[in-house]
């Protein structure tokens, strides 16, 4: 039950709102949704004639609808979406991260946008091992050393440059500056994800920020105001990217590194740049999938393990068979490996890409591959998946004319390095701590690497998001994505083949339970009973390690399918306060 005390008028107004985009859509929330957690109405599964968008809040989505309703495009919407979730979705929704959009437009061209951070200039190979050699804990992850410098703001920019149909950059801003000043209601797991980090915030913070709640805990339905990020998003608003890599943000971002030991300088600000990459695109029968290039590793990890598949009979051995399983952990086992040793980014290595993607080369992959027993993984140091939650954010976007946009965007671990920007108001990344510290030792996610994911200066860091878009027959199919770390490339995997190969709707595929096997550590991981006992007993029996990950769930997906009568299908994930918002 809503609390009284926050059953504000401005609530009421907000419900009223949220419910508008649905007139003329048919929903069906799930079934496993608990009605008491929901501060604004989440629409889980939704079908929509013409356009959708489905992101990690019912605010972000309502934000991006009304740009598509207004005539924006979904490079529009999706500009839109990306600030309302710094605003609505602290955790992971960011200016001060980063991201990468892929882009598919109704005349079939494609493109893919890395706003990835970078290692700031000062940045250098050993910056986070002791003086005997040994990795530091958590300071690639906590406090001010963790943060690369962000690049969503000059990424929304060049999105906006290239491919604006609304040509108007502040309509896009000022509903996230009006959100930020206006405030915005606490769902129970932002409360909760807010409350639960307190201590932190209150140790690598320079000053009090917002978001730590004096006297007590936030509650379900209480109104976060973000003044401070209100002014900031004024700036972009007013001033573009000078509004964020210049000026008073700048200095203040400055000044707060200053303060706590931290290495980004104006001159980092200054030179950073969202770059234009090739997507990756590959076929899986008749399928084409576009998705993330280096320096993300979820495109090519994608496409080698549905190459690794793609010749075997999943379809009739059944979604969550024993077989199923084994070969598709197989195919991750396989890929993982590859991503340790080759990929990272391209601007510092060269990254085979064509090699790694040859479909002979992934029949080769598979030549060692048993059926009756699981390949052990190199007996190399195993990484530990630790329990820190799966924060990162994915929406997926689909405008009237049949544009499509497929973004995922992170802090890395929620609410990133904690530091909030003295004055700023928004929190800053603890990416850094996907380059790799040294090698062999696992990061966060478990994943170990070598050169190719070195420190080095100005370099972005190797990524697993993967925000996909499939075509069918030549026909827009798919949009897709999700965080998880590591896990967004199985999961990203596993919805593809649950729609292509198992048949399933959107809500289903993205709902249905997910596994995940990188290589090292050598185990597959499941979701909480994702598996019957008896799957496991025979996967235990092929020799596969079989146990639930840390904190039980695997990621949280956005998806979008055309379906065959041309309607959409948004699935927003059950997992989390996520929602469509369609017409
Ligand atoms: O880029 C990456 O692969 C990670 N920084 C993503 C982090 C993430 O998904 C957090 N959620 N678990």
């Amino acid at each position: 039950m809503f609390k009284p005390q926050f059953m504000t008028k401005y609530m009421l107004f907000i419900l009223i709102i949220t419910l508008i985009p649905l007139a003329g859509c048919k929903q069906d929330s799930a079934k496993k949704i608990d009605k008491d957690e929901l501060v604004y109405p989440q629409n889980k599964k939704l079908i929509s004639d013409k356009a959708m968008v489905v992101s990690a809040h019912p605010l972000a989505s309502k934000v991006g609808m009304d740009i598509l309703r207004k005539g924006g495009n979904a490079i529009d919407a999706a500009i839109a979406v990306q600030f309302a979730l710094g605003v609505t979705y602290p955790v992971a929704g960011n200016i001060g991260g980063g991201g990468f959009m892929v882009i598919r437009m109704n005349d079939g061209t494609t493109a893919a946008l890395d706003y990835r951070e970078k290692a700031p200039l000062a940045a250098f190979r050993d910056m986070y091992l002791d003086s005997l050699g040994n990795v530091v804990p958590r300071l690639s992850l906590d406090g001010h050393l963790a943060v690369g410098v962000p690049g969503t703001v000059d990424g929304m920019v060049k999105a906006f440059e290239k491919y604006s149909q609304l040509k108007d950059w502040k309509q896009l801003v000022k509903p996230s500056w009006d959100l930020a000043k206006d405030g915005i209601l606490l769902t129970k797991r932002e409360a909760n994800g807010l409350n639960r980090n307190k201590d932190k915030f209150e140790k690598f913070n320079t000053s009090q920020p917002v978001f730590i709640k004096e006297n007590g805990e936030w509650a379900k339905g209480e109104k976060l105001v973000q003044s401070d990020l209100a002014r900031t998003y004024e700036l972009i608003h007013n001033k573009g990217r000078a509004g964020f890599y210049e000026g008073e943000v700048a200095d203040e971002l400055v000044a707060e590194m200053k303060a706590g030991n931290g290495i980004i300088t104006h001159e980092d600000l200054k030179e950073y740049e969202a770059q234009w990459r090739t997507p990756i695109v590959s076929q899986y029968k008749n399928y084409e999938v576009i998705s993330m290039s280096p320096p993300s590793s979820g495109g090519i990890a994608l496409t080698q393990m549905l190459g690794m598949v793609e010749n075997y009979p999943i379809k009739d051995w059944g979604f969550h068979s024993p077989q199923t399983i084994h070969v598709m952990a197989e195919a991750e086992r396989r890929a993982f490996a590859d991503r340790a040793k080759h990929l990272g980014d391209p601007d510092f290595y060269e990254v085979p890409v064509k090699e790694l993607m040859d479909k002979n080369y992934l029949k080769e992959r598979m030549a060692n591959f048993n059926p009756n027993a699981a390949t052990p993984s190199d007996s190399i140091q195993a990484g530990v998946l630790t329990k820190e939650s799966d924060q990162t954010t994915h929406f997926s976007i689909i405008d009237a004319d049949g544009n499509a946009v497929s973004v995922t965007t992170t802090l890395n671990t929620g609410y990133g390095s904690k530091v909030v920007v003295s004055g700023a108001g928004f929190f800053l990344n603890n990416e850094m701590d996907d380059l790799s510290a040294k090698v062999g030792v696992p990061n966060v996610f478990g994943l170990v690497g070598e050169e190719a994911n070195a420190i080095e200066p100005g370099k972005r860091m190797l990524s697993s998001m993967t925000p996909t878009i499939a075509t069918k027959d030549g026909k827009l199919n798919m949009v897709i994505g999700t965080p998880g770390g590591s896990t967004i490339i199985t999961s990203v995997f596993q919805v593809f083949l649950n729609v292509s190969e198992f048949g399933m709707g959107m809500s289903e595929a993205v709902n249905a339970p997910r596994f995940h096997h990188q290589w090292l550590p050598d185990q597959i991981f499941t979701e909480t009973d994702a598996f019957p006992a008896e799957t496991v007993t025979a996967l235990e029996k092929l020799g596969h390690k079989v146990g639930v990950r840390g904190s039980g769930k695997i990621g949280r997906f956005e998806g979008i399918l055309v379906m065959p009568d041309g309607k959409l299908e948004g699935g927003a994930d059950i997992r989390g306060d996520d929602s469509a918002a369609g017409y």
